[in-house]
């Protein structure tokens, strides 16, 4: 089979992760990357030998026929960098998260998709991360019984809260939501990547099969323990989290809480090799720089990247079989709704029911209007 051919936007840190995580395959060929910052992409294609580079993303669409293009800029360039793709006759298009600034752009970039028939991919890897996987078949063998609640605490509802609403619908199998209650305060507002994140938020979430998700972000508090999911069944309960820590610890009828070991199956050995080869490849690229300048990235980091690599495959095995990758735009959507409703429920002063019927970003829209003051 002809490799799929691969060109990918915005040559900084994510770009580099997906690079990788392209390597090593024999069905993808990384040809082309593109960047407004030529050095970048100089940089990128150096390090991943990827042969044409470009400063101007739509001329590498239009030129280089490709099969997969990835978008690893700030999410403000999401909306229009998707939709050039989709529009490019690519057969796939994955981007970074969070999907986009507002809720009407992000509808409007999974249509762009979704109306031509090309697959989407929104990179909320925790789903691969092995602490998660792991507590997800403890979810799916029963240990806790049937879920009644999920919880989740972070820094803010759009740029982390984003991952722990997509766990959420995992937990429980992408179930619909159907109705979403919260409050958000700006004070403590903070910029990431460009766009201002609430400084303290409440998320009420009620899902179709009955369960009910909690997030609680920023200020707001965080559980008790920071960046964790809970999850709640009738018979049990899990913690997993790994910011900072490594947590997988399961609350069952034999003797409390317990740690559950989650490096004996296969998926951690070969979640495993790809850190491995990642982590190769980073000392490889670090050694191979007589500057001293290329530095391989910090052991930490590997986790994720190993994380994106496992997720990168999924989507291009489907690709080829045309069933529904694990991270696709339909879920990422579903997620992303919780965000701008939790959003909405806060300026209306009410329960929002789903689907959520705005077009911007309700918070963003009352810090410009002045209805509330980030301070
Ligand atoms: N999945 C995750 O867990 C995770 C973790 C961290 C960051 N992210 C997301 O990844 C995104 C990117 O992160 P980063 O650290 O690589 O950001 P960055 O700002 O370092 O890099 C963005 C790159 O995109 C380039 N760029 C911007 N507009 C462009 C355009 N129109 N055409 C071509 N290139 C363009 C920039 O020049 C820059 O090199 C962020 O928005 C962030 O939300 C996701």
């Amino acid at each position: 089979m002809t490799p799929f051919r691969v060109g990918l936007i915005g040559c900084s840190k994510r770009g580099n992760i997906f690079a990788h995580a392209y390597r090593g395959r024999v069905d993808v060929q990384l040809v082309a990357c593109a960047d407004l910052i030529e050095d970048n992409a100089q940089q990128m294609a150096r390090k991943h030998q990827i042969l044409k580079i470009f400063t101007d993303a739509r001329k590498m669409l239009e030129t280089e026929q490709l099969d997969i293009v990835n978008v690893c800029t700030r999410t403000r360039q999401h909306p229009e960098l998707v939709i050039a793709a989709a529009e490019s006759g690519a057969r796939a298009v994955c981007s970074e998260k969070p999907m986009a600034p507002t809720w009407g752009e992000a509808r409007r970039q999974y249509e762009a998709c979704a109306s031509r028939g090309v697959q989407s991919f929104y990179c909320h890897q925790r789903r691969f991360d092995p602490l998660f996987h792991r507590a997800k078949q403890l979810i799916d063998s029963g240990a806790i019984g049937r879920l009644v609640r999920v919880e989740g605490s972070c820094r803010n509802l759009f740029d982390w809260g984003t991952h722990w609403f997509d766990m959420f619908f995992h937990y429980n199998n992408d179930e619909p939501a159907v109705s979403v209650m919260g409050q958000i305060d700006a004070r403590d507002t903070h910029t990431w990547f460009d766009i201002p994140m609430e400084g303290s938020g409440i998320s009420w979430v009620q899902f179709q099969s009955g369960l009910q998700g909690l997030m609680v972000t920023g200020l707001a508090g965080n559980l008790g323990r920071p960046n964790i999911n809970r999850i709640l069944g009738e018979e049990g309960m899990i913690e997993v989290g790994s910011e900072g820590m490594s947590i997988l610890r399961l609350f069952d009828g034999n003797g409390g809480w317990h740690d559950v070991d989650w490096k004996d199956d296969d998926y951690f050995t070969r979640w495993e090799a790809l850190r491995q080869r990642i982590r190769d490849e980073e000392n490889k690229a670090a050694a191979a720089d007589p500057s001293g300048k290329t530095k391989p990235v910090p052991e930490a980091h590997l986790i994720g990247m190993a994380s994106v690599a496992m997720a990168l495959g999924d989507a291009i095995d489907c690709l080829k079989t045309g069933a529904e990758p694990m991270l696709s735009g339909r879920k990422a959507l579903q997620a992303t709704e919780l965000i701008f409703a939790t959003y909405e429920s806060s300026r209306r002063r009410a329960k929002v029911i789903l689907p959520l019927d705005v077009e911007d970003s309700a918070f963003l829209t009352m810090l410009a209007d002045g209805a509330i003051k980030a301070s």
